[in-house]
């Protein structure tokens, strides 16, 4: 079975051969590892790269975690945890909450906010659940996690002593570098490190999501499995014809020189909304810089249908749309027929809820195409680890070869610093005196 199917039928333009050309190229470039931040190029293999023993000493480490906790805090920001979050939401019911018993722990997030009530009302709500943590920072230094983790380390220390916190905190980080890894090593933690050649973004089949979706009980061999098959299916010598990241880079880059500077990915399964989280900052961070790049945007459908939707079949138009589209549902639930058919609706008694929400995929697209937004589908089977590996390496593989086309490094993100500066000045961290002095000045 096919694992993505990209339809850019409903594109709107033309793909240049020297277009395709210059997405084959792009492709190329990217595995040999001559173009520009080429020393981030790991996520490109990591599928193929990722061992059996690899993923059983994963397994091992979710397993430990698993029985130790109800509940595990995964902190992490940006990269570091986007790519679980995304993942776990799609893999688990989306009302979980309301079983009675359940077959995994509950995953949350903390370090991507500096939010005091969120963490207040976490803490509180976590007063009667037993707990461990695993804390995710390539660099072991963004404040963000940074203080997430000191305080979820207290509770933990507080709860359980210092000699069983080390078996309910695992640290994922770089090998040698990093406050995180020192503090690992000094604490005794187990630790995966994140390979010095994925960048946050790239890094959700590396120990920053491998783990926590094993921890949260996800099939990361099959994940990985989905993954490698897009890896193979778009490798070097593949022909533009049959290379989906290639056809979906291709697309954009000409939509972009035609204008369209927002891509609003959707689909109609709310299921997916991380998905278009993770999606935007892999897009965002990669391609917005040097005063380009597409903006991406995003909508969960019907339900934005009836926000955004005026915008989008109205508004500037500067937008287009790419969906992804799930072919099988895995509940079977029908309008049932009605004696009195006071709300009209037994012209769809006996259809399946899928059935309907297909052809509100189908009406939508339609008319937003007519309303000059162009439309691009990305079809998976259905929601599953293996579906779900395939797309994120189709995305992946496909933001590097479009990075390429639009002439930037996809791989840095230099404008992330500014804030970084600013926030330390406020909070007067040594050694920025100077800058504290005159950031004062402006307020
Ligand atoms: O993609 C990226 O590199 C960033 O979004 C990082 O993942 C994010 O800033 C978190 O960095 P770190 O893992 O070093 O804490």
């Amino acid at each position: 079975m096919e694992l993505i199917k990209l339809d850019t039928r409903k594109c709107g333009v033309e793909v240049s051969e020297a277009l395709k050309r210059e997405a084959i190229e792009a492709n190329e470039l990217l595995h040999a590892g001559k173009g520009a931040g080429n020393d981030f190029l790991g996520w490109i293999t990591l599928p193929s790269d990722i061992t059996p023993e690899h993923l059983a000493e994963v397994n091992a480490c979710a397993a430990r975690l698993r029985e130790k906790a109800e509940v595990i805090i995964c902190i992490g920001i940006g990269g570091s945890y986007l790519g679980a979050k995304a993942v776990i939401d799609a893999m688990t019911d989306s009302f979980e909450l309301l079983h009675k018993e359940h077959k995994n722990p509950i995953v949350l997030f903390a370090g991507q906010n500096i939010s005091e009530d969120y963490l207040g009302e976490m803490l509180a709500a976590l007063k009667d659940y037993s707990i461990a943590t695993i804390v995710a920072s390539k660099s072991g230094t963004t404040t963000e996690p940074a203080i997430a983790f000191r305080i979820i380390k207290e509770e933990i220390e507080r709860r359980y002593g210092k000699e069983d916190a080390k078996n309910r905190i695992v640290a994922v980080t770089d090998k040698a570098r990093g406050a995180l890894k020192t503090l690992a090593t000094n604490e005794g933690y187990t630790t995966f490190v994140i390979p010095d050649n994925v960048g946050g973004r790239f890094s959700v089949l590396s120990p920053v999501g491998l783990l926590p979706l094993a921890a949260g009980g996800v099939d990361i061999t099959a994940l990985v499995e989905g993954a490698r098959a897009v890896e193979q299916a778009t490798r070097p010598g593949v022909a533009y014809e049959d290379n989906i990241s290639a056809q979906y880079a291709a697309v954009r880059n000409a939509l972009y020189r035609d204008g369209k500077k927002i891509e609003i990915l959707g689909s109609y399964e709310p299921k997916l909304v991380n998905i278009n989280e993770w999606w935007k900052q892999l897009y965002g961070e990669s391609e917005g810089k040097d005063g380009k790049g597409i903006y991406p945007a995003s909508v969960t459908l019907t339900a934005d249908l009836h926000s955004m939707g005026q915008y989008i079949q109205d508004g500037e138009r500067t937008l287009f749309e790419t969906i992804i589209s799930v072919a099988a549902p895995k509940y079977d639930v029908r309008v049932g027929a009605d004696a009195d058919n006071l709300d009209g609706l037994n012209y769809l008694a006996g259809k399946r809820l899928h059935e309907i929400n297909k052809m509100a995929e189908l009406g939508v697209q339609i008319a937003h195409v007519d309303g000059g937004v162009p439309n691009l589908r990305v079809e998976i089977p259905t929601i599953d680890e293996r579906a779900l590996g395939a797309l994120i390496y189709f995305f992946e593989k496909a933001c590097g070869i479009s990075g390429y086309m639009l002439g930037v490094n996809p791989f840095n993100q230099p404008g992330v610093e500014d804030y970084k500066r600013n926030m330390f000045a406020l909070l007067e961290k040594p050694g920025y005196e100077e800058q504290t002095k005159a950031i004062k000045a402006r307020l």
